[in-house]
């Protein structure tokens, strides 16, 4: 529990930043103020500290330095690989499932409805996997596509068999972008193991700095630039450099790499102790993705109230207990905006769904608390028939 008194549970939406970052951030902040193009001493001890971080990102994902260009986040970062893959490397089709980060999907929607590329889904389950069969079968018809699957689905945590998707790619003669916002820092990823052409890293989920975050491109996959107007970061994104940002972002995933294994055990006991109790003191409650632990995400536990009476004010009600979490429904009307997660899934639109995403600072009170006043609020309103 937080000194605010508040439980938070919403890690995957972004994470508090670690003290060790804002030290980090805060000793340049006050040492280097210098404009990385500037040739002289102030710019280049500046564009010292860029790529200090930027070699040692790299070499903790096993890349080389100018396979990194940083970004504003994620959401830049998706967009990149796919407006690059279309604009500069002549791909014309993009498969992607229908379970993907608006910042995918709504990205390969509009460069269709651009008249820039068409767009292929491939099927999901109703547990969030990818059918490989018939991505397989999509990639053999569109040979050279961009594939863009994401590894870990941010609402109910299911994670991609990535290693049999770049086989695919590679059979195909495809490319391979995989939004790693929500596992870059909490798996040890390394770019060889993976086989992907694309990656991208947000520092915010990572218990680092907003607005900051870097595509990996492999050195294979030579994208131009979609912002133009400056020749940072090598001509592939202009720009000043947000030079505090990339110390965070450096420093947030040094210190993720440094515990991977030891903080993964952490936070699954936790995941594992939070579905426990919510199985034994809220009635009827289920989940949604995959059960195993090598198939889902250790930070987020994604549950399916049963009808309440005011299913729509759950999130507000525990948002008063002090209980911060985020929630979605499947809409059936297309009146009020759902997710389409949970819509593509088929989650029935009577039940809650409600995200629990953990992180290094979350305790098992944290998770005591907040499944008291959920079981609370679910036993006062559930819907009697
Ligand atoms: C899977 C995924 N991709 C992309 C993003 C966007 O990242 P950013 O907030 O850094 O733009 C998010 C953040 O919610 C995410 O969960």
């Amino acid at each position: 529990m937080s000194a605010n008194n508040k439980v938070y549970l919403d890690n995957a939406a972004t994470s508090p930043l670690d003290e060790r970052v804002i030290d980090a951030m805060c000793d340049v902040m006050k040492t280097t103020y210098g404009n990385p193009s500037a040739s002289h001493s102030i710019g280049r001890s500046a564009r010292a500290v860029v790529e200090t971080a930027r070699k040692q990102i790299a070499k903790s994902i096993s890349a080389s330095a100018n396979e990194i260009i940083f970004t504003s986040g994620g959401t830049e970062a998706d967009n990149m690989a796919l407006r690059c893959a279309i604009h500069d490397l002549g791909v014309s089709d993009i498969i992607t499932s229908p379970i993907e980060h608006k910042a995918v999907l709504d990205t390969a929607l509009q460069l269709e409805a651009d008249g820039l590329a068409t767009v292929h889904l491939v099927n999901v389950n109703d547990k969030g996997d990818v059918d490989l069969q018939h991505l397989s079968e999509l990639a053999s018809k569109h040979k050279g596509a961009l594939i863009s699957l994401m590894h870990a689905n941010n609402e109910i945590g299911t994670l991609l068999p990535y290693q049999k998707v770049a086989e695919i790619a590679k059979e195909n003669n495809c490319l391979f972008h995989s939004d790693t916002v929500q596992t870059m820092g909490h798996y040890h990823l390394n770019v060889e193991d993976f086989g992907a052409d694309f990656l991208t890293c947000s520092a915010h989920k990572l218990n680092g700095p907003k607005g900051i975050g870097f595509l990996y491109v492999r050195n294979t996959a030579p994208i131009k630039t979609m912002i133009t107007g400056g020749g940072q970061e090598r001509s592939h994104r202009a720009g000043t450099e947000n030079v505090i940002g990339i110390v965070g972002l450096a420093k947030a995933l040094e210190i993720a790499f440094e515990h991977v294994v030891e903080e993964e055990q952490q936070i699954q006991n936790i995941k594992s102790y939070m579905r426990e109790q919510l199985l034994e003191h809220v009635e009827g409650i289920s989940f949604n993705g995959r059960e195993e632990s090598d198939k889902s995400l250790y930070t987020v536990l994604s549950c399916s109230v049963p009808p309440t009476n005011n299913n729509d004010l759950l999130l507000f009600q525990l948002d008063i207990e002090g209980i911060c979490c985020s929630g979605g429904s499947a809409c059936n009307s297309g009146a009020a905006k759902g997710s389409h997660v949970l819509e593509a899934i088929g989650h029935p639109t009577d039940r809650k769904a409600l995200r629990f995403s953990f992180g290094r600072f979350t305790t098992k009170e944290d998770v005591d608390q907040a499944v008291s006043v959920l079981a609370k609020l679910v036993d006062k309103t559930v819907a009697r028939v």
